[in-house]
């Protein structure tokens, strides 16, 4: 990359990482490059420009990296730390994360085209008070115990107990929309439950999550018990989580995917955790302020510029209202300002890459294909950079593909409907369950809506809110399982009943 363009838009840290050549994996906490010499090259998604050259890990350092996990855990110092000891160390990794926060937002940033500014208040933030809101289950991990009866052996006595032990060694495969938070969603409880981990970052974001192996390095934790590989799907993916020695995998990416690795994970019965895509309706009642639900839909929908798992791609508003607020939404989309993740008065920034640009632009044209009308953008941005223009197309219905589909980008279709059973019929006529959202101040109406919807988060009057405390996943062909809250926790640990004959 032609860093003197940038060099005066970022700190001298990120400026020193971006050149310091060949990004190499973290295995058994050296930096090693592929065992073959391979490498692949990272794309600022703003300049279409290489930003870096990574190591590609094949299956052989895939191999060493689960191996030097498993040592980690059966044999090195990792496996004998006390709880409290492993707190420590996840809060003194999240005070780096605070410390390099510029750094890491503007690789983020660079990487995947979001903003810096939204990268370090949003995504960073989030990440450090996930590993201090994980490092305090550490020392909170309890097993119970049971008056067991046992009725076939009349006067047995036991004392019997259950303790909770990490699972093992975990596969961690992460997307690229929230390449740091994602990793940390895995990275957190694995770490608080005594597991070690092997992480993939996506191939199209892998430079915060090596940045983030220098402060796991920095942080003292000892060798192999976080491991980075960065690759592919096919060539780095597919091998890790497939590897008898995975005890579990926790996966954020697409449904397709997601159902891959499940099936791969069942031959080894390997635990697993997905989260998987969404189509998560928002969803406007006649008593709403229309300005406000324009806002809050589009934000639901250009925040990220939609590459969001749980973004608010479908709107339905009462068709009272649904001309002013589509028409306020559509003013919205058209006022917004297409830039760099760098400029801070950018509102809409690049897609991460030519290839998501692309099939966002597809779907576009699917939709008007199929009949839809853009009110606001229709297709790619000017000049160079991946941008799409924040769209909202109407003239939809429910079964067209743009309201089926994930498109994951800044393309939302709005449906009108009549009353509160047709649009929890409609929210729910979807093979996905993430999220949705109420926009309402009528208590009873959003109380009776609220059980009906099938997804794993319901917002009312906000979208996409996320904190380390509360589950996140999804319903249907969402997911299994939960990241983040208490239940992510469980996800990292097995249970072994222990029984003493008296
Ligand atoms: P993807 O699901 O292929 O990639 C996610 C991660 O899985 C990456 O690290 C990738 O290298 C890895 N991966 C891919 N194939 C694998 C395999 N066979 N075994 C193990 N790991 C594998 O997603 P992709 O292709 O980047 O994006 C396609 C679509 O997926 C997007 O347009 C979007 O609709 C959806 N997606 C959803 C995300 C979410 O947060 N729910 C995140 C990323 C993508
Ligand atoms: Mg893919």
């Amino acid at each position: 990359m032609d860093l003197s363009a940038i060099r005066h838009l970022v700190t001298e840290q990120t400026a020193a990482f971006l050149a310091a050549g060949e990004h190499r994996l973290l295995i058994d906490n050296e930096w090693v490059p592929a065992l073959s010499g391979a490498t692949f090259e990272t794309i600022n998604p703003a300049t279409e420009e290489v930003a870096g050259r990574v190591a590609f890990a094949g299956p052989a350092d895939v191999d060493r990296a689960v191996q030097s996990a498993r040592r980690a855990l059966d044999d090195g110092p990792w496996g004998r730390m006390t709880p409290a000891q492993r707190q420590n160390l996840m809060l003194r990794l999240a005070d780096l994360v605070d410390a390099n926060a510029q750094t890491l937002a503007e690789l983020e940033s660079i990487d995947n085209g979001k903003s810096v500014a939204l990268a370090k208040a949003v995504d960073m933030t989030l990440v450090a008070e996930f590993f201090r809101y994980m490092a305090g289950w550490a020392t909170k991990i309890e097993g119970s115990t049971i008056d067991a009866s046992v009725p076939f052996i009349p006067g047995a006595k036991f004392m019997t107990y259950t303790r909770r032990e990490p699972v093992g060694v975990v596969a961690a495969v992460v997307p690229w929309n929230f390449p740091l938070l994602v990793a940390s969603w895995k990275l957190g409880p694995a770490l608080a439950a005594g597991c070690t981990v092997v992480l993939k970052p996506a191939e199209q974001t892998p430079l915060t999550a090596l940045y983030l192996g220098r402060l796991i390095l920095e942080a003292g934790f000892p060798p192999g018990v976080v491991n980075i590989v960065t690759g592919d799907g096919p060539s780095t993916g597919a091998p890790l989580v497939a590897h008898p020695g995975i005890n579990k995998v926790s996966f954020t990416g697409s449904t397709e995917v997601g159902k891959r690795i499940g099936h791969a994970s069942i031959d080894n019965m390997t635990r697993f955790t997905l989260e998987l895509g969404g189509k998560s309706p928002v969803i406007v009642l006649d008593d709403c302020d229309p300005a406000t639900a324009a806002q809050g839909a589009a934000n639901a929908i250009f925040f990220n510029q939609g590459q969001v798992c749980c973004a608010g791609s479908r709107l339905y508003i009462h068709k009272k209202q649904f001309d002013r607020v589509v028409g306020d939404v559509a003013k919205i989309a058209d006022g917004m300002r297409l830039g760099p993740g760098l400029d801070p008065q950018a509102q809409i920034n690049p897609l991460v890459s030519r290839e998501q640009m692309q099939r966002v632009c597809d779907y576009i044209q699917i939709g008007l294909e199929q009949g839809a009308t853009a009110v606001a953008g229709g297709g790619r941005g000017e000049g160079t950079g991946y941008y799409v223009k924040p769209t909202v197309l109407v003239d939809v219905s429910n079964d067209h593909r743009v309201a089926r589909e994930e498109i994951f980008g800044p393309v939302l279709v709005a449906m009108p409907y009549d009353d509160l059973d047709e649009v929890a019929r409609q929210a729910n006529d979807t093979p996905y369950g993430l999220g949705a959202s109420i926009w309402s101040n009528d208590l009873t109406r959003v109380h009776r809506l609220i059980p009906k919807l099938q997804a794993g988060s319901v917002w009312v009057n906000s979208h996409a809110m996320l904190d380390a405390s509360v589950p996140f996943g999804g319903y249907k062909q969402s997911g299994i399982g939960r990241d983040m809250g208490r239940a992510a926790l469980d996800a990292y640990l097995e249970t072994k009943a222990v029984w003493i004959a008296l």
